[in-house]
């Protein structure tokens, strides 16, 4: 089975419209494979402005959203909310919502579910931290974190999993292409067995963790590794490269 390469940009709490306005440039002067999936994580306060500026080719997705469509929840945006801007994207359950903001498996999960509900695209992230791996718990956690997704949703057909090494974002400590391949396919085994061959062949998992121009392209050779969601690499114009890995 294959499946079309997914790459997507995670801004973070980074940029303002001066910053927008240079990745736009050099997003539109790409070139991009025609054949890959660019979706850019933007600030909730941008995505409107960063969406009208950008090329068709490029979708954008807010980075975060609750997990009800409205309601006494100060400083929150809903789903319904980001749909009504025509953005059709959201990350959840980044890393950095889950260790810094203190979302646990349970609210991620029900984020998830709501965001599908509602009709938009999700890269649900996971991702175990460096004293889990060092502890040889690696598949139980993200196993441990994609069963909760699972038990809460039942289409998988907008969904993209990023799996994300907390140890290696932001870090520069990227992934082997061997480390992050024996995890992709133990996911996709898990998926098999838990959900369906259908949606274990038909997902993209995505690697995410320090991905530049330099290593994109080992990286992207392996067999169960279908794209990358990209955090500082992609606020600069080596993204087009990684975009590109597969050319
Ligand atoms: O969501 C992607 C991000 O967490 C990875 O960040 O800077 O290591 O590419 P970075």
């Amino acid at each position: 089975m294959s499946r079309n390469f997914w790459v997507g940009g995670n801004w973070k709490m980074n940029g303002d419209k001066k910053v927008i306005e240079g990745i736009v440039e050099f997003l539109k002067a790409g070139p991009l494979d025609p054949a890959v999936e660019v979706v850019v994580g933007v600030p909730a306060i941008y995505l409107e402005y960063a969406k009208n500026l950008l090329p068709q080719s490029v979708a954008v997705a807010a980075q975060n959203c609750y997990k009800v469509s409205k309601g006494a929840f100060t400083g929150e945006i809903s789903p319904a909310m980001i749909s009504d801007i025509g953005v059709k994207w959201v990350i959840l359950g980044h890393s950095e919502r889950r260790h810094v903001f203190g979302e646990n498996n349970e609210l991620v999960a029900e984020k998830v579910a709501h965001a599908l509900d509602s009709g938009l695209h999700v890269v649900a992230c996971i991702g175990e931290k460096l004293e889990e791996r060092e502890g040889g718990k690696t598949e139980e956690v993200v196993f441990h974190q994609t069963k909760a997704i699972a038990d809460k949703i039942k289409d998988w057909s907008k969904v993209v999993i990023a799996y994300e090494p907390v140890w290696a974002i932001g870090t520069g400590k990227t992934a082997t292409p061997q480390q992050a391949q024996e995890v992709h396919k133990k996911l996709r085994e898990w998926l098999s067995q838990h959900v369906s061959d259908k949606v274990a062949s038909e997902t993209r998992i995505v690697y995410g963790g320090s991905v530049t121009g330099a290593n994109c392209v080992e990286l992207s050779k392996e067999p169960d590794i279908d794209g990358f969601l990209v955090g500082g690499a992609s606020l600069k114009p080596e993204f087009v490269q990684i975009v590109n890995a597969r050319k």
